[in-house]
């Protein structure tokens, strides 16, 4: 395991990102946790994430020296690197001279263990106050900038490394070749690491914790669950039963694919609760968003509940485990945790007790959402569902700006497949993180269709590139593409005589538009 000390912000999880893929194993702790801890995990390799703090605020972050001293190979970023370097005795000013974004850099020793076969001048991605103006005893400097003349620093010897900038991040040209030479060169670890292993290691411990008991697992139509649900049915086949909400608010076809392919693919034992009657009644006349949220949260659970009730019935109480597809980020998000909390599902179904308690299996917790991709591919699952692309649970329900009505869904479902199948056709699939379609159920537009004058309704397209959906930007789509969505909706969805395009970023506006 190479460990990933995080500093806050969001740098740990890119990082640890970026390890995985150089098929090196990575886990994140807390820049909080006492070192020996740290070093009881027995890491091969230890990298020091950047931060938000100044090494010289009162309350940062600090190291214990102990950590530099273990024989592990330490990589320091950002604000690690200037940690280490204090730490080991080097010098960082507040020199006032900052550095952000884009910035050149100057490799001066092209054949270093973390720069060689990368150039001389490269980009990289810079975000800091203090400058390093001499590193500690025993490195030399590799790299430096117009401002920064330690920029980068490396000892061999004691297999120690850092660099000022974010050689995580994409705009720095070369920092996954810089990364991948501390850990294969510097701290001499293998590329051995694969979701392969994953499978094989989570059935085993999944049988084992599961036993002969049985488990229920929710089926949201998204990759998250539907990995975990092939996993513990791969380990645990019919002890598993799943469960589908249909609550009408699907997308085309997808309801269909969870129903006949998953199932095809799986062997899993499913329980579909068509429940579309209950949640268009619970919306009618509801346009508020967030009150759309909160009826299809708690209509969602009721039903659930129903549906795990019903199971229980059936099968005993030898229903002790409920299924989770919970992944790292929430994890580390949450603040670690073990795995082993209880979640209560509350009952008021006849004859069953008030409160049931379930222990959760999550066989993704360690994994990030590429890596749940790639296990679902490795299981065998449909490439409908392992590469589809975010979609949120309260579903279309918050994609009609207005009151949710059948006919208003079957409506934007038609336009929406429309978008999705040409999208795809143009190959933008892996360009894009998702694209909403959104149609303005409360705004009426004169249009000339045929013959004849209409006044119907808008859709927006909502395209945007993203790598967590905390922040986005619209996609610069082909006007091909955008000119084949436009005259296929609007020729294909009567309802619908105008397509417009959301050229918004994240902030300031959300992803959706509800
Ligand atoms: P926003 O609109 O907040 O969306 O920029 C960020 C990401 O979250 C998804 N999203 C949701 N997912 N329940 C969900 O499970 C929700 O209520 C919800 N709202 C937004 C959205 O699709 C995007 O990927």
């Amino acid at each position: 395991t190479v460990l990933v000390v995080d500093f806050g912000a969001q740098y740990a999880q890119l990082i640890a990102r970026r390890v995985r893929e150089a098929r090196v194993y990575s886990e994140i702790v807390p820049s909080t946790m006492p070192v020996s801890e740290m070093l009881a995990k027995n890491p091969k390799a230890i990298i020091l994430s950047g931060g938000p703090s100044s090494v010289y605020e009162e309350g940062a972050p600090r190291l214990d020296r102990a950590l530099f001293e273990a024989g592990v190979p330490v990589f320091g970023m950002c604000y690690g690197f200037q940690l280490m370097a204090i730490t080991l005795g080097g010098t960082v000013d507040n020199t006032g001279a900052r550095e952000y974004g884009r910035t050149p850099l100057h490799v001066s020793r092209a054949g270093s263990t973390l720069f060689e076969g990368t150039p001389t001048e490269q980009s990289v991605w810079m975000s800091h106050g203090d400058a390093c103006s001499a590193a500690p005893a025993g490195f030399t400097v590799t790299a430096s900038t117009a401002v920064v003349p330690v920029a980068a620093f490396e000892d061999d010897e004691r297999r120690l490394y850092g660099v000022q900038y974010h050689p995580e991040v994409l705009h720095s040209t070369h920092g996954q070749q810089i990364l991948e030479h501390f850990l294969y060169r510097g701290a001499g670890l293998a590329p051995t690491w694969t979701t392969h292993n994953v499978v094989d290691e989570q059935v085993a411990l999944i049988k084992e914790q599961v036993g002969d008991k049985r488990a229920i697992c929710g089926l949201s139509g998204g990759v998250d669950s539907a990995v975990a649900a092939a996993l513990v049915a791969r380990a645990v086949g019919d002890q598993l039963t799943c469960v589908y909400v249909d609550h009408g608010l699907m997308r085309k076809g997808e309801t269909e694919q969870v129903e006949k392919d998953f199932v095809a693919a799986t062997g899993v034992k499913l329980k579909v609760v068509d429940a579309e009657e209950r949640f268009l009644t619970a919306l009618k006349g509801v346009s508020d968003p967030e009150e759309k949220r909160k009826i299809i949260g708690r209509e969602f659970i009721r039903v659930f509940e129903q549906a795990q009730a019903e199971i229980i019935a059936d099968e005993g109480p030898a229903v002790e485990f409920l299924v989770q597809g919970t992944l790292y980020p929430d994890v580390v998000e949450s603040g670690g945790g073990t795995g082993t909390a209880n979640i209560k599902s509350h009952h008021n179904v006849g004859g069953l007790p008030e409160d049931l308690e379930f222990q959760l299996v999550e066989p993704l917790r360690k994994l990030f959402k590429d890596e749940v991709r790639m296990v679902g591919q490795e299981l065998g699952l449909p490439e409908e569902i392992v590469q589809r692309q975010p979609f949120p649970g309260p579903g279309l329900g918050i994609r009609i700006v207005g009151e949710v009505t059948k006919e208003r869904l079957d409506l934007l479902r038609e336009a929406d497949a429309i978008a999705r199948e040409e999208l795809t056709a143009a190959g933008l699939d892996r360009e894009i993180w998702q694209c909403p379609v959104v149609l303005l159920a409360d705004v009426r537009s004169v249009g000339v269709q045929g013959d004849g004058r209409t006044y119907g309704h808008p859709v927006v397209l909502r395209p945007v590139s993203s790598e967590d959906a905390m922040t986005a930007d619209w996609s610069r789509l082909p006007y091909e593409v955008l000119a084949k969505i436009s005259t296929r909706i609007t020729n294909e969805v009567r309802e619908v005589n105008r397509v417009v395009l959301d050229v918004t970023s994240k902030p300031p506006g959300t992803i959706e538009w509800e």
